[in-house]
């Protein structure tokens, strides 16, 4: 097989064709019975989702963000007696994410506190939150700010360092919000990430590990308050909708995107499994690859890559990305721009001081075409190209 072998990011119809019957037998039920809001496959796929990440409750929204939101949301009404949090109310988290992340915390009212991320990893360093924490609590940060949460994002599928983070949470009383729209069956040690945290909140965007047919989304908790809470917001904000108590939306989980997310639930750990296997052949092709370096991984089971993303050392990403380009194979940039350069952002947030590996990553990182069904020939063909252009760019 030659390296031009054309390979995209992701093509859903593979995995469409190899669920087809599954998923058409779920919708045609939905076809049957027309109960399109609220119907039995939301109140099923909630169950079955609490059962396989072992928490007490999950809450079907109408998008990732919107579980954002509304955790963030219950949060503030239960510990603040308030709808929304103010700007006095800090929440930590990373600024190398989907904008969502950051956007949610504004939403809720609070204001995000981005700090520096691991360079390994990717994700949130919680030596930087311990640091900012302990210069906050020595009266560095003067007035009457609070920090009261954090969000660590389990970015590209691999694990946070949940140990530490729930550690520093306990000493400083903070709530943990996981960001697990990367990562659905992903676990760190015996449990299953969104199950460690206060809440964790799940994306079923449709390229995502567990993936709808439009836009889904999944809160999970232990905390029955912030459940009941989450449930009166996701609908207009009571329990009664015509008798509401909350400043509400709604952001409820379509019916449809239940029945077909059931469907693709039962595959989900032949698919990570998958997907680590990609991953895996991928790192150990491209380990010893002059100006590459490819995901570590600290344990097999903490890193279920929803995305395979390398860094590109020298300058030379960009160079990368256009050659593989030529060679017929996709690449992506997960992100170009960091949050603490958002004009949203500006005025909005805290920024760490020293944000050197969030400020690198924009213009080194670059994801690989992923996905579960993802042939090892083809993995071989974009390993190729990669080790051609390296090759051809030292002879230049
Ligand atoms: C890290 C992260 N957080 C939040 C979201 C928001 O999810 P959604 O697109 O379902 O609103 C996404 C995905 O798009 C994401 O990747």
């Amino acid at each position: 097989m030659s390296a031009s072998m054309r390979v995209p990011m992701l093509d859903l119809r593979r995995e469409y064709a190899y669920m087809k019957a599954d998923i058409d037998a779920a919708i045609r039920r939905c076809l049957d019975h027309q109960k399109w809001i609220l119907g039995p496959e939301v109140a099923e796929l909630e169950e079955k989702a609490a059962d396989y990440l072992g928490v007490r409750h999950t809450i079907g929204t109408s998008s990732g963000t919107d579980a954002l939101v509304l955790a963030l949301r219950a949060l503030a009404i239960k510990t603040k007696d308030r709808e929304y949090f103010d700007k006095g109310d800090q929440i930590i988290t990373t600024s190398f994410t989907f904008t969502a992340t950051g956007d949610a915390i504004l939403r809720a009212g609070a204001t995000p506190v981005f700090v520096d991320i691991d360079p390994d990893s990717y994700n949130i360093d919680p030596d930087r939150i311990r640091q900012y924490l302990v210069r906050y609590t020595q009266g560095a940060r003067a007035g009457s700010a609070k920090v009261v949460g954090i969000i660590p994002v389990h970015l590209y599928g691999q694990a946070c360092d949940m140990d530490e983070i729930t550690a520093i949470a306990k000493e400083f009383g903070l709530f943990v919000l996981e960001d697990v729209a990367q990562a659905f069956g992903g676990s760190h040690g015996n449990r299953k990430l969104g199950s460690i945290g206060t809440c964790g909140a799940f994306s079923f965007f449709p390229s995502k590990n567990l993936g709808g047919f439009g836009d889904g989304g999944l809160l999970s908790t232990n905390d029955g308050e912030i459940a009941e809470i989450s449930r009166m917001l996701l609908k207009h904000g009571g329990r009664d909708k015509y008798d509401v108590e909350h400043i509400g939306y709604n952001a409820r989980l379509d019916t449809l995107q239940a029945a077909v997310l059931l469907a693709k639930l039962t595959y989900i750990d032949e698919f990570n499994g998958r997907r680590k296997h990609v991953g895996s052949l991928y790192a150990a092709e491209l380990r010893k690859t002059e100006g590459i370096v490819v995901p570590l991984s600290r344990t097999a089971s903490d890193h279920v890559f929803h995305q395979f993303t390398i860094r590109v050392l020298h300058g030379r990403r960009d160079a990368l990305r256009s050659s593989l380009k030529e060679s017929g194979i996709e690449s992506m940039v997960y992100y170009p721009v960091p949050l603490t350069d958002m004009k949203v952002f500006h005025e909005r947030c805290v920024t760490q001081e020293n944000m050197a590996v969030t400020k690198r990553a924009p213009h080194e990182v670059l994801s690989l075409p992923m996905e579960p069904l993802m042939e090892d020939e083809e993995v071989l063909s974009v390993v190729r190209a990669v080790r051609d252009f390296q090759v051809t760019g030292h002879s230049a």
